[in-house]
């Protein structure tokens, strides 16, 4: 492959638009083709990244000139889509999440191995360097071992945001439906968390018991969750999440929270640990925040991490197996609070 990733997008709405910003960020990557099934939305990128437009997937998919797709169309286009792509030959970044259930899930990641395409995931602590410094800390066993986590996401979205998301840059209804967005908070939110959960802990959750419902917002999807769960080393975590939760997360640190036998981390826009003993010479018992210098993480870094693997034959910093894990917690919670009663981890 040559020194330069030529990437086509596939879904130009709202997130397309920081993706392709960080794809234009990216020295060794071009957006090579833009493409959605509304015209409308594709006509202010074309002009700022000079690239053609189509209202066809298969006009990507048949470009010579497209190494890879980024998919960011809702949720459950991502394995038709990413499916396709990889029988095209084209290396797959795929928006979280993955898929909406398990059997998707697998079928995308058998399709990829198949025709030898990469496929990474879009989360962030796989490249963010505060949080792999933080990975390092438990690995290190500074952290001692680890007990509880508590997972939030105290989000008070408007009402706008349901016929349009933020920026209301495509009017559209999806992520208030179950069978396009796959679910609420959990599956558009607290997937991020899990993820970064899982990446910096290496917990493997066991059991799930979840109660998840529909309280505040006129939309299909769950908008309030409480979760226990319970990992393979004995920990025992919580997720509390909403999406209309009034006033927000008003007071807290943001970020997950892992409790240690010798310390504690929030993993959050700051990184922070409070360890018994820290590494290089720290304060003991002391909250400190994490910073590595020119660290950089978020969107850029996890496009870059994705092209540098491509480009260099490497499996990409979020595989499509990290990507499995965390959606199969946010299904074990879907389906503990349906039937009532705990669910087993391998589902
Ligand atoms: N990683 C993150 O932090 C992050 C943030 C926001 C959204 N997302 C994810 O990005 C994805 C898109 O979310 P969004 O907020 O941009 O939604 P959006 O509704 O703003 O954009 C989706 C776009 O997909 C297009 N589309 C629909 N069907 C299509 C098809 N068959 N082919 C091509 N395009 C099609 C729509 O016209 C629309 O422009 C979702 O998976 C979402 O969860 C990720």
């Amino acid at each position: 492959m040559s020194s330069e990733l030529r990437i086509g997008i596939i879904g130009c709405g709202e997130v397309a638009v920081d993706t392709c910003m960080a794809i234009g960020a990216t020295d060794n990557a071009s957006i090579a083709m833009l493409m959605d099934t509304r015209p409308e939305v594709l006509r202010d990128l074309a002009e700022m990244y000079s690239a053609p437009t189509t209202t066809e997937v298969d006009d990507v998919l048949n470009n010579p000139d497209v190494d890879a797709v980024y998919v960011a169309t809702p949720h459950d286009l991502h394995v038709p889509i990413g499916v396709r792509a990889a029988r095209a030959g084209k290396h797959i970044l795929m928006e979280k999440p993955i898929a909406t259930n398990l059997g998707d899930a697998d079928t995308l990641i058998a399709a990829c191995r198949e025709h030898d395409v990469a496929l990474g995931v879009a989360f962030y602590a796989q490249t963010d360097a505060n949080l792999n410094y933080a990975r390092n800390l438990v690995r290190a066993g500074l952290l001692g071992d680890i007990v509880s986590v508590r997972l939030t996401y105290l989000g008070d979205k408007p009402a706008a945001y349901w016929q349009g998301g933020y920026s209301q840059r495509v009017h559209t209804d999806w992520r208030t439906k179950k069978d396009q967005a796959g679910g609420g908070v959990l599956i558009m939110n607290t997937i991020h968390d899990l993820n970064t959960m899982h990446w910096v802990t290496g917990l493997q959750a066991k059991t799930v018991y979840a109660q998840v419902d529909t309280l505040a917002t006129q939309v299909e999807v769950e908008d309030t969750v409480g979760a226990v769960i319970r990992f393979a080393n004995g920990a025992i975590g919580s997720i509390h999440a909403g999406s209309a939760l009034r006033g927000g997360g008003h007071g807290d640190i943001r970020g997950t929270r892992v409790f240690g036998t010798r310390g504690q981390l929030i993993l959050g826009g700051q990184v922070m640990a409070y360890l018994a003993e820290p590494p290089e010479g720290g304060e003991p018992n002391t909250w400190q925040q994490i910073q590595v210098p020119g660290g950089r993480g978020g969107r850029e870094a996890m496009v870059a991490g994705f092209v540098d693997a491509v480009l260099s034959g490497k499996e990409p910093p979020v595989t499509g197996a990290a990507a499995r894990q965390a959606l199969e917690v946010v299904l074990a919670a879907y389906r503990s609070s349906q039937e009532g009663q705990p669910i087993a981890l391998p589902m």
